[in-house]
């Protein structure tokens, strides 16, 4: 009755459905879903990080390398990768394939192993903002290269190498809202596949105010608010095509605006 009764505000629902993703922007949602967990996860006012198209090495190593975070511009066409990173191509080539979850918090504890398709199907949705990240598990690292060798052979990295250092992959899929609070590593980038992350970044000398075990979304609602300017971290969030670059030891903390697909280069 109530299917047969009233198609109305089902045909409106699809069509915005269908609206949504055809606005999604040039690289598309790839079929993971974008809605937000609401008013917090939100862009930026102004983005403090430099955004420099078709840098050349030199530029890099003299410019940033060692000093500052840019984000890159068309480096890299990973436009085959981003295909093959559909919900449904993923799910048809690596559902079955058990992956391994760590907690969201400064120092991850726990490690948790299960098939790929329960993680997008149960956990992959919007994050509740008042839950703890050492309760939420995120998939991000911890891939086993072998089982998915059809899908990295795609993946492009950025060409800039730092000497003595040797370049290793972390590929990550997690929902809006969900991120990892501040921590630090050696240098790395970071390129955005499907949706949007944003990043709040320290340089090594300026230990930023933080709980290990709150959410990227608690710091930003209960902390950020606060901060003097000076106090304010570099920020700014980068869509499908975009890379972060960050130096060795540089403080950051990052938050999905959508359900986001990407992949890091950790120069170690
Ligand atoms: C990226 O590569 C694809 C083919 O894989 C091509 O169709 C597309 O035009 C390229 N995009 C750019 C910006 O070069
Ligand atoms: C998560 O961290 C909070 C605060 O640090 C702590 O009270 C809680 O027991 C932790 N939860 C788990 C599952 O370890
Ligand atoms: C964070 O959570 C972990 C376990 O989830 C716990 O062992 C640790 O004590 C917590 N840290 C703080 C500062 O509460
Ligand atoms: C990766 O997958 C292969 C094939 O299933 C398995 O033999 C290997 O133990 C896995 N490696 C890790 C580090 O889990």
């Amino acid at each position: 009755m109530a299917w047969g009764g009233q198609p109305r505000p089902l045909l409106a629902l699809w069509l915005l459905a269908a609206l949504a993703r055809s606005g999604s922007g040039e690289a598309g949602d790839g079929g993971w879903r974008r809605a937000g967990p609401g008013a917090a996860a939100v862009e930026e006012e102004r983005c403090t990080v430099e955004r420099r198209a078709d840098l050349t090495y030199a530029e890099f190593m003299q410019h940033y390398a060692f000093l500052r975070p840019v984000i890159l511009q068309g480096l890299t066409n990973n436009s085959r990768f981003r295909a093959l990173c559909s919900r449904e191509r993923l799910l048809a080539s690596f559902g079955d394939n058990v992956i391994r979850l760590s907690t969201a918090n400064t120092y991850s504890y726990q490690k948790v192993d299960l098939p790929f398709q329960e993680y997008v199907e149960r956990l992959l949705h919007p994050q509740n903002p008042t839950s703890l990240g050492n309760d939420t598990l995120y998939f991000f690292g911890d891939n086993n290269f072998t089982e998915w060798a059809s899908l990295f052979r795609h993946y492009s990295p950025p060409p800039f190498r730092l000497l003595g250092t040797t370049p290793a992959y972390s590929f990550g899929i997690a929902g809006a809202g969900s991120g990892v609070p501040f921590h630090w590593h050696g240098p790395g980038f970071s390129e955005v596949i499907y949706g949007r992350k944003r990043w709040f970044l320290y340089p090594p000398e300026k230990t930023p105010e933080f709980h290990p075990n709150k959410t990227t979304l608690a710091w930003l609602q209960d902390t950020y608010p606060a901060l003097a300017p000076s106090a304010r971290p570099l920020e700014c969030t980068i869509r499908a095509g975009e890379v972060l670059y960050f130096p060795d030891r540089w403080w950051h903390a990052t938050l999905n605006l959508d359900t986001s697909v990407f992949i890091s280069t950790f120069l170690g």
